[in-house]
């Protein structure tokens, strides 16, 4: 057990698929896995462990921002053995091309936090999803018929109120879409030389102020779960 986790030793598999939310945990345990049960519920931060296509596979919700997702990904990888992190969430679309419900897979993520500069003595660490997982999932995006883009994208610590200058900036260098997490979990699983790979789907766009629709946003939410279930199953 550990502050924030009340699992047992060995209750995670070696990949766990990260949602922010804990209700959306239960939902994909409940439909993409088998022989499921629920590992742990401190905070109702839910946790589950089941199988898919026979191998073992956990899935845990990592709340919103990057203490959160900090705080899980550290417990999971250093008390719980857990060694690959993939995170499945939503974000605001940045590029123009960019429609509602497409699927992004980030090869980087810049960030406006201090957090990563804590762990990297002031300076501007280049925080990245493992290349192996990355690999896997283009292999997985193909045989799925999917197709992903490919790029960076910005995990930001303001969801209200973020300075102005900021997405201007973000155009001008090709930030794809901005979420709330995966330069922590990027730098988390580095440090501690574990794999992390975060796959998302744009719910809004900040420059086309677009918003899907709960049913539209299942929808691409199943495709994102299948492209995450492949690249963990490969
Ligand atoms: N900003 C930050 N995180 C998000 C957004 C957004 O617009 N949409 C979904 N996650």
């Amino acid at each position: 057990m550990t502050p924030h986790i009340n699992a047992q030793t060995g209750d995670f598999a070696e990949t766990v698929l990260m949602p922010g939310d804990p209700l959306r945990a239960k939902y994909i345990a409940e439909t993409y896995l088998e022989n499921v049960r629920e590992v742990t519920n401190v905070r109702n931060v839910l946790g589950f462990t089941g199988e898919y296509k026979g191998k073992p596979l956990s899935v845990m919700a990592h709340g919103m921002g990057m203490p959160s997702i900090s705080i899980y990904a550290h417990e999971l990888i250093n008390f719980y053995g857990v060694k690959q992190l993939i995170r499945v969430g939503s974000c605001g679309g940045v590029d123009e091309e960019l429609k509602l419900r497409d699927l992004i897979v980030a090869t980087s993520a810049s960030t406006n936090s201090a957090m990563i500069r804590d762990r990297f003595a002031g300076y501007d660490y280049a925080a990245a999803p493992d290349f192996e997982l990355l690999k896997a999932c283009s292999e997985a995006a193909k045989e799925l018929d999917l197709s992903p883009r490919f790029g960076n994208i910005l995990s930001g610590d303001l969801f209200y109120g973020s300075n102005p200058a900021l997405l201007p900036a973000m155009q001008k260098m090709g930030v794809l879409a901005v979420e709330m997490e995966a330069a922590a979990l990027f730098a988390i699983a580095a440090e501690f030389r574990v794999k992390a790979l975060c796959v998302l789907t744009v719910s809004d766009h900040l420059i086309t102020a677009e918003e899907t629709s709960s049913e539209e946003r299942q929808n691409s939410f199943n495709q994102m779960m299948e492209l995450a279930l492949e690249t963990a199953y490969a």
